[in-house]
């Protein structure tokens, strides 16, 4: 079993069940890859027992540790997989994660390694699930410091502008802000016109002492030609590098408005900590259902919601 890409609450409670579901029903011997792909392909495995995983249920984080190396940015990488596998005396992969990770573990799967994906992501765009874990804690997160935000907006009469992760989609964003009453939340799939948010801020204000919440999603963009925004950076995985678009929407809105706007980015304080009862009752579903894929062949599939029912779908859909 292996957890890649960003951690996200409620991966551990995943490992557990895969673990306890495992040795208990199956009577399985679990071993646990270190910092993702990187594990298999420098051997570097640790046996998982449902012992060695008392207590983890509430923590965030993963045990196993996590990275964004894959097998095929690094010099042989894919043989090594292989090599790892063949020496451990490894049956099948369970594989922990969001797109990138769950990408890498379709192309093994073509190249002939037994795996089963699970989808890992806050940000909830993984296709074919309609919830992946650690989406409800982040949201749980967002929502409470939206609702702190209020208070001392209310209190100097200012506007608060705050940023929430969630890459390309605006998921957290669109959850926190009507969980939050945000006054406007600005999302990638609606490009915004800085002008008219500013000016819609604008008439609020006058109509007396209201403070007001801007969500906006890490992804949130301008309509073209409405606001200068910085080139896009990559990271050495290729990732485009989000965040800081709510300091530049706040620096707008201040300047168009006159209205005193503070800036809260809130980071990766969205992915810490423990998981919600939520993501800890869908991780330990998603894990119990990878064990059972397991045992019934079905390799080259993930784990999804669907209906409130969890069941198992192609990789290839997982990823289109
Ligand atoms: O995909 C999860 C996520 O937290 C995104 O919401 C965010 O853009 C990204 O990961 C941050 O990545 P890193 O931990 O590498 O800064």
């Amino acid at each position: 079993m292996l957890t890649g890409g960003g951690d996200c609450p409620g991966l551990n409670a995943v490992i557990r069940a895969v673990v306890r579901r495992g040795e208990r029903r199956f009577d399985d011997e679990i071993v646990g890859s270190r910092d993702g792909w990187a594990g298999l392909i420098e051997d570097r495995v640790v046996p998982l027992t449902v012992d060695d995983l008392r207590g983890s249920l509430p923590r965030g984080g993963t045990v196993l540790g996590t990275s964004r190396i894959n097998p095929f940015i690094v010099a042989d990488g894919v043989e090594r997989v292989f090599e790892t596998v063949r020496s451990q005396g490894i049956d099948a992969v369970v594989a922990i994660g969001g797109e990138g990770t769950l990408s890498c573990t379709r192309e093994l799967h073509r190249l002939g390694l037994p795996v089963v994906g699970v989808p890992k992501t806050i940000d909830n765009d993984i296709g074919v699930t309609e919830r992946t874990f650690g989406f409800d804690t982040a949201v749980s997160i967002a929502t409470d410091a939206i609702d702190r935000l209020h208070t001392t907006a209310e209190s100097h009469n200012r506007i608060m502008v705050v940023e929430v992760m969630g890459r390309h989609v605006g998921h957290i964003a669109t959850h926190a802000g009507i969980a939050g009453g945000a006054t406007r939340t600005l999302i990638p799939e609606e490009p915004f016109d800085i002008a008219e948010v500013s000016d819609a801020l604008v008439r609020r204000h006058e109509k007396g002492r209201w403070a007001s919440i801007v969500v906006v999603a890490e992804g949130a963009k301008p309509i073209p030609g409405t606001m200068l925004i910085p080139e896009e950076t990559r990271d050495v995985y290729g990732h485009v590098r989000l965040g800081g678009i709510a300091t530049l929407v706040a620096d707008q809105i201040a300047k168009r408005s006159g209205i005193e706007t503070r800036v809260t980015v809130l980071g990766h304080v969205q992915r810490g900590g423990t998981p919600t009862a939520h993501d800890r009752v869908l991780s330990t579903r998603f894990g119990v259902a990878a064990a059972d894929a397991v045992h019934d062949g079905a390799f080259g599939s993930m784990v999804a919601l669907q209906a409130d029912r969890i069941v198992t779908v192609p990789l290839d859909d997982a990823v289109k």
